[in-house]
């Protein structure tokens, strides 16, 4: 598919990496509707391309994406929201099987901040700033601000975040947990590719069983989480590529899945 403001291509030395760049250099990457429209889109697409293992979603190195379209939403009402189901295109990216990483060069603000943390791992460049400033134009929070970095980086964080409406730069954010690595600029790309591809290297199968039980830590109790994740854990032992893997291992040699 041929889009307006992202690019896609396959990346990494076997050409399993689907990356994603958001491309609308004159907004800062401002994800307007057909914006996430299209990278929802672009993101499904991968997620059915057998040949993909892992996505990398990145912007420029000046933004990620400065947050929803203000402009857009300027004359926006409740009832105009409840009609369209305001930002449904968000969620469809959360369905992706497959891991994503978000490689934040620059200003990940308001819905791109959001958008980092609805991917699965983020990688900053050392010029990054994140951060949830709708508060300074009148709203909040609408695509899981308030409710991820409570999560990941606890209340005191995430009300300082969301009420101050300042950004804080990438060292901050790693040593808070919002942020795995910290690369220079320049270099953070390739790197959140590296990781993909070494995510591809695994096993399909085991890999989106593994993001999904990773994912349940998010949603439910401890016991309910520990429970999923033994059940999951007991799954894998009716594949192959558990078979694989492990006669691999015993016979000294490179294991060769079969996403089976
Ligand atoms: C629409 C935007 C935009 C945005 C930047 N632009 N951010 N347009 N929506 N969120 C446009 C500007 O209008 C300008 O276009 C061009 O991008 C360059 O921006 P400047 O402001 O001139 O750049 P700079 O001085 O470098 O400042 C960068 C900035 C600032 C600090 C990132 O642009 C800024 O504060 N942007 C808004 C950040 C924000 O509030 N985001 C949260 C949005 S609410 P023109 O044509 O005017 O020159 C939100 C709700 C989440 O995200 C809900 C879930 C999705």
């Amino acid at each position: 598919p041929s889009f307006e403001f992202i690019l896609t291509e396959k990346k990494g030395e076997k050409g399993n990496v689907g990356l994603i760049t958001l491309n609308r250099p004159k907004a800062l990457n401002a994800l307007c509707d057909k914006l996430v429209s299209e990278l929802s889109q672009a993101v499904d697409h991968f997620d059915n391309d057998d040949s993909v293992g892992a996505l990398v979603i990145t912007g420029s190195e000046k933004a990620f994406a400065a947050g929803a379209d203000i402009k857009e939403m300027q004359c926006q009402t409740f009832s105009s929201n409840v009609k369209k189901g305001l930002l449904k295109d968000f969620e469809k990216i959360r369905e992706c099987k497959k891991p994503i990483i978000a490689a934040v060069n620059g200003f990940a603000l308001g819905g791109g901040n959001e958008l980092a943390m609805l991917c699965d791992i983020i990688y900053a460049g050392d010029k990054a700033k994140f951060g949830q400033p709708e508060i300074n134009i009148g709203t909040i929070p609408g695509a899981g601000g308030t409710q991820r970095i409570a999560r990941s980086c606890g209340k005191s964080k995430a009300m300082e975040i969301c009420l101050t409406g300042s950004p804080i730069n990438a060292q901050e954010a790693e040593s808070m947990g919002l942020v795995s690595k910290v690369f220079p600029a320049d270099k953070l790309v390739e790197e959140a590719i590296k990781t993909a591809e070494k995510i591809s290297s695994h096993s399909p199968l085991i890999v989106a069983l593994c993001k999904e039980s990773v994912n349940t830590a998010f949603e439910t109790t401890l016991t309910e989480g520990l429970r999923y994740e033994k059940k999951i854990f007991y799954a894998t032992f009716a594949t192959e590529d558990q078979k694989e893997g492990m006669g691999a291992f015993v016979e000294k040699r490179k294991p060769s899945f079969k996403n089976n």
